[in-house]
Parts: C-alpha cells; sequence; structure tokens
C-alpha cells in the first residue's frame, strides 16, 4: 500500500506532443501529470479533476500558429476557478503575449526551451500558494458559515447554542441567558430578537444593575403626572415602549425584590401599570433576561423569588465560558484580527507562534470581551506585520513568576498548569494526567508535593 502523500495535480495544456512527452516525464516524479492538447480537452479535464496548477502553450489548435484559443483558454480556466494558477509557456519573442496573459489573469510565464529545473521552482511557488490562498478561503468560508447573528462559534458548544436561540426565537416564551461577564449574553438576545417574528419591531434593553434603585421602578413601568416629587409630566416605561417588540432585561439578578414580583405579575398577566397609575395596560413584549450571577444561590440567600425564577428561565441558554470553547478561541482571535487590522487599514498578517501559544495559554477571565480588547490593543501597538504576546499584553510569565526564585517560579507555574489541566478535564484526575504528559500516581506526588488539596 502506498501511503506517501497524493502527489498534487498539474494539467499540462500542449498540442505539440514531443513538448509535451518531455514535460510529462520531467514532472511525473513530484507531479500527477495530467495532460491536454486542446482547449476543450484542458476545460474538460479542469472539471473532473480540479488541478491547481496548469501550464498553457498559448497556441492552441485550430489556431496552433496564433493565440486565440490560449487566450481563451485561459479565460476559462480563470472563470471556472479563480484561484487556479495558470503558467504561461511561449516561444522565444513571443513576450508580448506573455505579459497580455498576465494582464488577464495567469500567474507566470516560461519561454520555451523548456529547462526543467527552472519550471520545477516556478511551479512549486505556484502551489504553494494556490495551497495557500485556498487555505485563507477555506477558512473565511468557516468563519461565515458558522458565524450566527455576529456571533462566532464551530465549537460544539457553541453550535448547540445557535440551535437553542433558532429554536426559541420563533416562541414567545421568556428566555433566561446564563453566563459569564463578555461570553455574549447580550449578542445571543439580540439575535433571538432577530430571528424571531418581533424583529420588525423595537429591541429595548434595560441594565438593572445600572440605574438606581429608586428610579428603576419608573424606567420599567413609566408613571403618571403628579405620581411623585418631580413626575412634572407623564411617562412610559420601557415595557411600554417595547410593545409589539422585545424586552431585555439585563443583570436581572440585580432586580430588587419589589420590582421582582411587578415583572412575575407582567409575566402572568402581560399588563403593567404606571407609578400613581389606575388603570393597567396591556402590553404585547416578549421578555429576555441575562444574569452572570449563580441566580439558585441568590434565591437561597432570599434575594431572588423562586416562582420568578422558573417563570423566566422556562428556556435557559447557558453560555460556556471562552476558556471551554477549545475550537474557538483561535478562530474568533482570527476573525477579530481580521476586523480590526482592516478598520485601521493595518497590514497585519496574524499571530507569531508565541502569541498564538500565549492565547491558548491564558484563561481568559474577560471571556469574549477580554480577547476582543486585548486584540484591539494589539492592532494598535504592533510594529511589524505579525501580533506578538507582548502586543496582546499576554507576556505574562515572567510578570507572574519573575519576582520569585527558580524554584518557587517552577512550583508556581507546576501548580498553574496542574489546576488548569484538572479544571479543563473537570476534576477528572487520569484525563488531567494525561494531558500533562504524566502518569496519575506521578500527578497526585506532585501535587502532594506541591501541598495541593486532591478534591479540588
Ligand atoms: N461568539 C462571539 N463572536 C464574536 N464576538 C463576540 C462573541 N461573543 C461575544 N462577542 C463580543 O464580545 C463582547 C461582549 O459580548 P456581550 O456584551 O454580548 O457579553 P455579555 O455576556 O453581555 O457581557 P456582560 O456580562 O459583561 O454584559 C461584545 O463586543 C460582543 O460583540
Ligand atoms: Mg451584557
Amino acid at each position: 500500500m502506498d501511503l506517501s502523500p497524493p502527489k498534487p495535480k498539474l494539467l499540462i495544456v500542449e498540442d505539440d506532443e514531443s513538448v509535451r512527452t518531455q514535460m510529462r516525464w520531467a514532472l511525473v516524479q513530484e507531479y500527477e501529470v495530467l495532460l491536454a492538447g486542446d482547449r476543450p480537452a484542458a476545460l474538460g479535464v479542469l472539471e473532473n479533476e480540479r488541478p491547481p496548477v496548469v501550464t498553457l502553450d498559448l497556441g492552441l489548435p485550430p489556431d496552433a500558429g496564433g493565440t486565440e484559443e490560449g487566450f481563451l483558454a485561459l479565460a476559462e480556466m480563470l472563470e471556472f476557478d479563480p484561484l487556479i494558477k495558470v503558467i504561461i509557456i511561449t516561444g522565444r519573442g513571443e513576450k508580448d503575449n506573455a505579459l497580455k496573459a498576465i494582464g488577464l489573469g495567469a500567474y507566470d510565464f516560461f519561454c520555451k526551451p523548456i529547462q526543467t529545473e527552472e519550471l520545477k521552482v516556478v511551479l512549486n511557488r505556484a502551489l504553494y500558494l494556490s495551497q495557500i490562498e485556498h487555505e485563507r478561503r477555506d477558512l473565511q468560508e468557516k468563519l461565515q458559515g458558522e458565524a450566527f447573528e455576529g456571533m462566532i462559534g464551530t465549537d460544539l458548544k457553541m453550535q448547540e447554542v445557535f440551535a437553542s436561540i433558532r429554536k426559541v426565537a420563533t416562541t414567545d416564551v421568556p428566555v433566561l441567558i446564563v453566563g459569564e461577564s463578555g461570553t455574549g449574553k447580550e449578542l445571543v438576545a439580540r439575535a433571538i430578537h432577530r430571528q424571531g417574528s418581533r424583529k420588525g419591531s423595537q429591541f429595548i434593553t434595560i441594565n438593572c444593575g445600572a440605574i438606581p434603585e429608586n428610579l428603576l421602578e419608573s424606567e420599567l413601568f413609566g408613571h403618571e403626572k403628579g405620581a411623585f416629587t418631580g413626575a412634572h409630566i407623564q411617562r412610559k416605561g420601557r415595557f411600554e415602549t417595547a410593545q409589539g417588540g422585545t424586552l431585555f432585561l439585563d443583570e436581572i439578578g440585580e432586580l430588587p425584590l419589589p420590582l421582582q414580583v411587578k415583572l412575575l405579575r407582567f409575566l402572568q398577566e402581560k399588563k403593567v401599570e404606571r407609578i400613581g397609575g389606575r388603570e393597567e395596560i396591556f402590553v404585547d413584549a416578549r421578555v429576555l433576561a441575562a444574569t452572570n450571577r449563580d441566580l439558585k444561590l441568590e434565591i437561597n440567600e432570599g434575594k431572588f423569588r423562586e416562582d420568578l425564577y422558573y417563570r423566566l428561565g422556562v428556556v435557559t441558554i447557558l453560555l460556556p465560558p471562552l476558556r471551554e470553547r477549545e475550537e474557538d478561541i483561535l478562530v474568533i482571535a482570527t476573525a477579530l484580527l481580521q476586523r480590526y487590522a482592516d478598520e485601521n487599514r493595518k497590514k497585519i498578517t496574524g499571530f507569531t507562534k508565541q502569541a498564538l501559544q500565549a492565547i491558548e495559554a491564558h484563561n481568559w477571565p474577560g471571556n469574549v470581551r477580554e480577547l476582543e480588547n486585548r486584540i484591539k490593543r494589539a492592532v494598535i501597538m504592533v510594529e511589524g506585520s505579525k501580533i506578538t504576546p507582548e502586543d496582546l499584553e499576554l507576556s505574562s510569565a515572567f510578570k507572574k513568576y519573575g519576582s520569585q526564585g527558580l524554584k518557587e517560579a517552577r512550583e508556581a507555574l507546576e501548580r498553574d498548569f496542574i489546576e488548569r489541566a484538572i479544571s479543563k478535564n473537570r476534576g477528572n484526575i487520569t484525563q488531567a494526567a494525561a494531558d500533562l504528559g504524566i502518569s496519575r500516581p506521578t500527578l497526585y506526588e506532585l501535587m502532594e508535593k506541591l501541598g495541593m488539596e486532591k478534591e479540588k
């Protein structure tokens, strides 16, 4: 069985059989050589075999003395595959035609008689470029294909989140969005609104934690003129403003208990009452809520109503922290880098190897927002064409361990590594040990030596 990687495909379009044979003979070691003697045959091979690189003789039958068929073939090939690399083979004294071909999108040209070694260099470079371009296109397609309402997520956990959003979007049930700070809760809320039938109406946001308690009730429910000192005019609350649309209650864990009662009543009866008002107003608004707190804990402490919790969280969408979306971190980082580099008109080709490692090693306590901020900063700070760990302010090893002696620094690093491996594997010691490349007993020994608790 042949286990060597498949050879790249190369199409040679040439009507002179002896030249064809010579080229084939020279290149067959490195390429899977495909041959065509005229334009229709060449297009046929292109469609069936999709070679990334082609050599094209401009003088093809029925116009073997001219160049018309050759130029036509070039145009058709590029239309079929815009990334294809076509190398023009011309006779001596036909440089003008060759240059014209390059102007039309050919990759390079080569004059007869063919010097095999030189041709190989040109072909290799063309192939290399073609691979890079294909990879980039695939990545872009992947990013576009798997981005959903502005959210990038190739990780399975995020695909599940997207599926939940699609499901709940077509209903009117309240949704509770739970996740650490910066995980994208607001994006999810907006996505639910936009994917549903209310998308043509308002999406109203209120941050329950950002408005002083004494003003929050009026903000939410509105007030009548003269309802309290300073209420000079009648005012509608956000519920009423959201009529027909969606009301997003951010940081719902901060909602004071009396307002929790009023919210519960709204969820049950779809009615609100302005402060100082005498009538109930019917409001058709969908309620979405978000929190980064553990509401169960708040319930136990008497800070959050259990009945409201169940009403709000008919459906709960859990956003995983970024550090648990292993597949996504680099994909999001790359996409954000591209976005901010374009915005700032900077030519940045990517991250250095060290930067990629630092991104993967970092714990991302601030989740996507932190990643976003670090990349924004890096795009401004970067001096070369690649982002370094310093640009991202992720060269933390020295900052973190540098002030200690070598032994202490090593132990601190070991402790960090072990903690990360254990938390990544949700406490599974066997898997954590495998990740660290040591045996389970060795891991236990190390933990004991470092004074770490086994329960962690
Ligand atoms: N999957 C993602 N792809 C791309 N950008 C994202 C993604 N998730 C979040 N972001 C971006 O990260 C930032 C934080 O997102 P968002 O404001 O929705 O988070 P949050 O959970 O509401 O945070 P907080 O709890 O701090 O309010 C936003 O700028 C958002 O555009
Ligand atoms: Mg938010």
